[in-house]
């Protein structure tokens, strides 16, 4: 038996937690948690102070957790950690064009995390340190809800279809001048394939694709991309979507394979925000009901 309780929200997904403090998890917790994450898709811990070390221990407890791409960004004491800043080592705030703030707006395209992995992350874990005043939410977008939307002749296509994701090209897509990637990372993150349409342990079925998916196998790139728009523009119309509106000490956990999501500009050359990340390795590859 564990305290723990799930208070969903009055939105197409998320819950907030209640009844447990995310730095004391033990593992019935933690189950707990993992079968709300798949339930949910996203769940909220309000108003704990956690540190950078309580951070990866909450981390550790889902899973085993990846280090990222983008060296500069990953904490110097923490190298799980990813900060999502746009304060600069030097304490001041960005300029609008320059790489750490390139690389921040990019989050703003529908993408989920990591599917430039043969195996993508399981849930990220972000915490919020400083959050602007205005603007600097994050929209999630429930992938089985939208699924559902799909016209039966299109779903029976996309079925038989997998998608091409690659962080090189995702990162050539962000909107301006980026550090290059070293040839080691270049190296390390060849373009992987996923079923479009992924299957769950619970059987329900997802559409997994966003900002790292290039193109579909076998068809033109641009006449991909079009049909990848063509559904991202029906994720607002629709009601899948729920936007957070961050606190400091708010502590999100969502869940990759069954959302997506994507930050919503802020006023980033003037206002803060300062966010720290977990990532949890995902521990099997997308699976679909139709591809072998
Ligand atoms: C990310 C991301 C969203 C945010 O780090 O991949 O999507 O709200 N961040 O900062
Ligand atoms: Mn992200």
């Amino acid at each position: 038996m564990t305290g723990l309780g799930f208070e969903p929200f009055d939105a197409p997904l998320g819950a907030r937690v209640v009844g447990a403090d995310p730095d004391a998890l033990g593992p019935d917790e933690v189950q707990a948690l993992q079968a709300a994450l798949l339930a949910h898709g996203l769940l909220l811990f309000r108003g704990r102070t956690i540190s950078p070390s309580q951070l990866v221990a909450i981390g550790r407890a889902f899973g085993e957790l990846e280090i990222l791409p983008e060296p500069d960004k990953r904490d110097p004491n923490h190298p799980e950690i990813f900060n999502l800043s746009n304060v600069r080592a030097d304490g001041e705030i960005v300029e609008f064009d320059e790489p750490q703030a390139v690389f921040l707006r990019g989050t703003e395209r529908w993408h989920t995390d990591s599917s430039f992995r043969e195996i993508p992350a399981l849930c990220t874990i972000l915490a919020a340190v400083e959050v602007p005043k205005r603007g600097g939410q994050t929209q999630f977008a429930e992938m089985r809800k939208a699924l559902s939307l799909v016209p039966a002749e299109q779903r029976a296509e996309m079925a038989s279809l997998r998608l091409v994701h690659s962080y090189e090209w995702s990162r050539s897509m962000n909107p301006g001048r980026m550090n290059p990637m070293t040839e080691d990372e270049r190296a390390k993150y060849p373009p992987v394939e996923h079923p479009w349409i992924r299957t769950h342990a619970d059987g329900s079925e997802s559409l997994y694709m966003g900002g790292h998916a290039s193109h579909i196998v076998g068809r033109d790139p641009a006449e991909s991309r079009h049909w990848f728009a063509e559904i991202e523009a029906q994720l607002s119309v629709h009601d899948v979507v729920y936007e957070h509106q961050w606190q400091a000490d708010d502590l999100l956990v969502w869940d990759n394979r069954t959302l997506l999501h994507r930050l919503l500009p802020y006023d980033i050359a003037n206002e803060r925000r300062v966010m720290r990340r977990v990532t949890v390795a995902g521990t099997e590859r997308p699976k679909s009901r139709v591809l072998a």
